[in-house]
């Protein structure tokens, strides 16, 4: 197997997993420790059976953060609060194509707002549903657990989806991989072509935030340079 692409690894912890009483000192730890973008998980309680935060919470988080913040929203309508998300400052909006809104107007209304565009995955969503579009986003999100909870074991069946969008697909952008990523789960997917890993329990639940990112970046890296 060869990993077909020239990315660099970016490693995304994600907030969701983080002490929320304490979230600028929280931010400062994983920037400090070595983290390429900030993962926000927003959930309306309607599109996943969870609520976490919403607008201005990214906010407050654009406001101590320097890195980018890498926003996916879990939301029946992408469309409808792109534009809340970008005045709180999101850097790249993520959206579910199993979301309410259409896709199309979607994209380019997250890309008028002037962000960047992700679209993304559920376990159960075949590559096909979003192939009419990879043309028109800057990444693609394949979840690995089906969203809503952090803490969730990795599904290393959808791997294939990774490898049928770099070989089938020629996807050649940013493709990030969300949940169950850990030092024991990075390298396959890496190995399949992912680039963008979000880790949150594996991160916050470290003992040395610094240590496990520099931990998941030399597991993902070997793993490039393995295939
Ligand atoms: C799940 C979220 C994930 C989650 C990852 O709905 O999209 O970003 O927080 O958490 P871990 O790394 O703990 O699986
Ligand atoms: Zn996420």
């Amino acid at each position: 197997m060869t990993v077909s692409h020239d990315l660099p690894v970016r490693i995304a912890p994600s907030l969701l997993a983080c002490d929320f009483s304490r979230i600028a000192d929280e931010v400062r730890r994983v920037e400090e420790g070595g983290a390429d973008w900030l993962h926000l998980d927003v959930m309306d309680g309607h599109f996943v059976p969870n609520i976490s935060f919403g607008p201005p919470v990214v906010e407050a988080i654009h406001r101590v953060a320097t890195i980018p913040l890498d926003v996916h929203i879990m939301i029946d309508r992408p469309l409808e609060y792109a534009e809340a998300f970008a005045k709180a400052g999101s850097d790249i909006l993520t959206f579910h194509i199993e979301a309410k809104d259409d896709a199309g107007p979607t994209i380019e209304k997250i890309r008028g707002l002037g962000m960047k565009v992700g679209i993304t995955i559920n376990p159960g969503t075949a590559v096909d549903d979003i192939a009419p579009f990879l043309t028109e986003v800057d990444m693609v999100l394949v979840m690995s657990v089906w969203p809503g909870f952090g803490g969730q074991s990795f599904m290393p069946e959808v791997l294939d989806k990774i490898r049928q969008l770099r070989d089938v697909h020629g996807f050649a952008r940013d493709i990030e991989i969300d949940g169950g990523i850990a030092p024991e789960t990075i390298a396959q997917a890496a190995a399949a072509g992912a680039n963008v890993f979000v880790a949150g329990t594996a991160i916050y639940g470290a003992p040395d935030v610094a240590v496990r990112i520099s931990e998941l970046r030399a597991e993902a890296s070997a793993a490039y340079a393995r295939s």
